[in-house]
């Protein structure tokens, strides 16, 4: 296109991140920015008022946004993955370049995506659906390119960060900080998508594709949300010298590449331990560079907004033939050919491990048996609160380095145990001696 032509977008959903990027292009008098036209906003319901969005450019037809060939680029903040996903597709397939921040649609059809920007020669970009306003992909696909990335260690979801980190400090239930999280507007309604941790197995999944070439769909990563997070795990867990985070975890082993999302205890001497409240952070471990720790805000209309407009900005810069932009957040063009994605198994952590057990002479022994019987060697029990009318007290045993098939197997035997009335918690613990 001709350098004095401005570049024309068209905007996907204009509710907490498309408004706020609506507002960033109509407002720019100067900068980068002052050389886009918005032409025209998707909307579902045309009569809801938008500040700073002029009512005239909203249509609930997607045609008018997709078909407008003034249109060089497409950002998309509807969310969700249909029909995201079709008007993506119809947009590179027509030549237009597209911006997204949807995490779920890019877990789940990453490939299509990823080969409709090749096929079409548009740019695809995606930065503002991982870790919000934190720049990880770019340093990801940029700043570490000559790196192998060895390990990625991310808390990458604020809503359970702010939940697990309230229930630390203040010593209140899930239930109770998740309320508090809702009224604060920091959780959803339905807060399914964060506490069962979907939305940071696909943020993980788009981590993995990008940093090992694999191709992490959603199914492939291993997840655990934060329901069964009791305010006894946090208490008995700080007793011990750690915190309970949700970490989202990839690994690169000689057998692949393990994805893991899952909450962890980590030990409270490192940074991981003091990401506290709504904040992200990630840690990615690069062959020549070493440790790498990124951190900032996760979600919110102006953080988010950040990430995408840097993409759109960067797209629009290439265009004109500035050089620089225009690059695809592609990934490894072969993912499906990259290192294969293992399950859980093989995985070889230390455990915490919270039983209610029957509290009298010989329990102990009992239980420890059937560890050593499955291979699980017990690096210390402690004996915490004791509930004297049913006659029961809260064990937590911590391992030593164990197999997961080991840990499943045992855990399940411990559930059938007589002298165990229950097994409370079962929590990995995230070994930070080695990266
Ligand atoms: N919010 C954050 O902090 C954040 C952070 C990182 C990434 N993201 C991602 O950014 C995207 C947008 O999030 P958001 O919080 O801005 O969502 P939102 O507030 O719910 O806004 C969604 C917008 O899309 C429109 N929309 C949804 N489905 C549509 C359909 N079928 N047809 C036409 N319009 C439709 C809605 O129209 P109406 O307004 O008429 O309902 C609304 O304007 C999501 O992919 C989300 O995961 C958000």
């Amino acid at each position: 296109m001709p350098v004095d032509q401005k570049t024309g977008v068209g905007l996907l959903g204009a509710g907490v991140v498309g408004s706020q990027v609506a507002r960033v292009i109509l407002d720019a008098t100067d900068g980068a920015a002052s050389n886009l036209t918005l032409n025209g906003v998707l909307v579902r319901d045309i009569n809801r008022s938008r500040e700073g969005v002029p009512s005239g450019l909203l249509t609930t037809d997607p045609e008018q946004v997709l078909s407008d060939d003034r249109n060089d680029l497409i950002v998309e903040v509807m969310g969700g993955e249909e029909p995201a996903r079709s008007y993506m597709a119809a947009a590179m397939r027509s030549g237009k370049h597209v911006v997204t921040a949807n995490k779920e649609a890019l877990a789940k059809h990453g490939d299509e995506l990823v080969g409709l920007a090749a096929d079409n020669g548009v740019t695809l970009s995606y930065e503002a659906s991982v870790g919000g306003g934190i720049p990880v992909l770019a340093v990801i696909q940029d700043s570490l390119s000559a790196n192998r990335i060895e390990s990625i260690r991310a808390i990458i979801n604020g809503t359970t960060n702010y939940i697990l980190s309230s229930m630390d400090e203040a010593g209140s239930s899930f239930e109770d900080a998740l309320e508090e999280a809702q009224e604060l507007g920091f959780a959803e309604a339905d807060p399914t998508a964060d506490v069962d941790a979907h939305d940071a197995m696909y943020k993980l999944s788009i981590l993995a594709r990008l940093a090992f070439g694999a191709s992490a769909l959603p199914d492939t990563i291993h997840r655990e949300g934060i329901r069964n997070i009791g305010a006894k795990d946090l208490r008995y867990a700080g007793a011990l010298g750690y915190t309970i985070k949700l970490l989202a975890i990839a690994r690169s082993g000689s057998d692949g590449i393990r994805c893991r999302v899952h909450p962890a205890l980590v030990p409270n001497d490192v940074p991981m331990a003091k990401v506290n409240g709504v904040l992200n952070a990630v840690e990615l471990n690069g062959d020549l560079l070493g440790p790498l720790w990124l951190q900032g805000r996760g979600a919110g209309a102006g953080p988010t907004a950040s990430a995408v407009m840097g993409d759109v900005l960067r797209i629009a810069h290439g265009m004109l033939g500035n050089g620089g932009g225009g690059k695809s957040q592609t990934g490894s063009p072969s993912a499906t050919n990259g290192p294969p994605v293992v399950g859980m198994d093989d995985l070889e952590v230390c455990y915490y491990v919270r039983l209610a057990a029957i509290d009298r002479f010989g329990v102990l022994a009992k239980i420890a048996n059937v560890f050593g019987e499955g291979h699980i060697s017990i690096a210390s029990v402690l004996q915490f609160d004791a509930d004297d009318e049913r006659g029961l007290a809260d064990l937590v045993i911590m391992t030593h380095p164990a197999r997961e098939a080991n840990m499943q197997e045992t855990a399940a035997r411990l559930r059938q145990l007589d002298v165990v009335a229950s097994l409370e918690n079962l929590i990995r613990v995230e070994d930070y001696d080695t990266v």
